[in-house]
């Protein structure tokens, strides 16, 4: 149970547990132990600005206490929260599936500016996960028809669960391995943010990767397995002039394209991410005769 009597001495008490457990900025470290105050005594973060005394309750609430033990314990935030951000809509993320990146956003981005809005497109996303990259296109194109897959049947379930909070009753989540549960479908546009770190990669040992799905995260020992099959097997999945959109390492892009044009895609790009590191590339078949 922490002593501290005057809030400013909890937040100093726990930022500092916080920022030497977790190796986080002062700043970072101060508005984590806020963002779970917050969460724990269910108050918008204005009325904790307003009456910053309410800070007090932090050392006697149970479920703040429990938020900040399982933090100083390196799980991560959105875990414990329940939730994240992406493309401004609320997630809901469980164990089950990777947490939505603001990376992955570009994705997203790239995918709007190919699919008009007053058209009937049919897109595919591959690898789901919690449904941000599939529900955030569904809710912004309403016309257009997702079919969204993965292999894990527990992510599926979160991934519905987020098509009904957004209401995006245009998307469909169906379960199986790559392109198994749309095998005799072609689309508009194909994207996927697969699995693509080394399996033995030493940045799965840190951070928030520790308790992500390594399902979620790692294809074989280069990392490129799922990139490797999803590019081969796009082609016989796409409408003639289709696009196909991958995520990937920072480091991956200059295979990805040669693998891009080996399976017949033209214009073939990388897009870097806000970071500037190459993190989507993409492709066209060629459009119809
Ligand atoms: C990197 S996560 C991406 C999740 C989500 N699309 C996102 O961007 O946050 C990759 C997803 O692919 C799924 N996956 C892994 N192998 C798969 C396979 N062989 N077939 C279908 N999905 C697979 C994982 O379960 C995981 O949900």
């Amino acid at each position: 149970m922490q002593s501290p009597a005057s809030a400013g001495a909890v937040w100093m008490h726990d930022a500092k547990r916080l920022a030497d457990a977790l190796g986080l900025g002062s700043r970072d470290a101060r508005a984590e132990a806020e963002l779970l105050l917050v969460r724990a005594l269910d108050i918008p973060k204005a009325r904790l600005l307003a009456h910053p005394e309410l800070a007090e309750e932090a050392s006697r609430n149970p479920r703040y206490l429990d938020y900040l033990e399982r933090r100083l314990a390196g799980e991560p935030i959105a875990y414990i929260l329940g939730e994240r951000e992406f493309y401004g809509l609320d997630f809901r993320v469980t164990p089950d599936v990777l947490i939505p990146r603001p990376e992955t956003e570009l994705l997203v981005d790239l995918a709007l500016a190919r699919i008009p809005e007053a058209e009937r497109r049919r897109v595919l996303e591959v690898g789901t996960g919690s449904g941000c990259v599939a529900v955030a296109i569904a809710h912004l194109r309403p016309r257009t028809r997702v079919i969204a897959t993965d292999v894990s049947s527990a992510a599926l379930a979160v991934a519905q669960d987020n098509a009904r909070r957004h209401a995006a009753d245009n998307v469909e989540f169906r379960c199986g391995d790559g392109f198994a549960p749309v095998r005799a479908e072609r689309f508009d546009l194909i994207l996927s943010n697969p699995p693509y770190v080394a399996q033995d990669d030493p940045h799965l040992l840190q951070g928030d990767l520790r308790f992500e799905p390594k399902l979620a995260l790692t294809s074989g020992a280069d990392g490129m397995v799922a990139l490797r099959s999803t590019i081969a097997e796009a082609p016989d999945r796409l409408q003639a002039g289709g696009w196909l959109l991958l995520e990937h390492g920072h480091a991956q892009g200059e295979a990805v394209r040669a693998l891009l044009v080996s399976c017949g895609f033209r214009g073939v790009f990388t897009e870097p991410d806000l970071a500037g590191q190459p993190r989507v590339s993409g492709g066209r078949l060629a459009p119809a005769a």
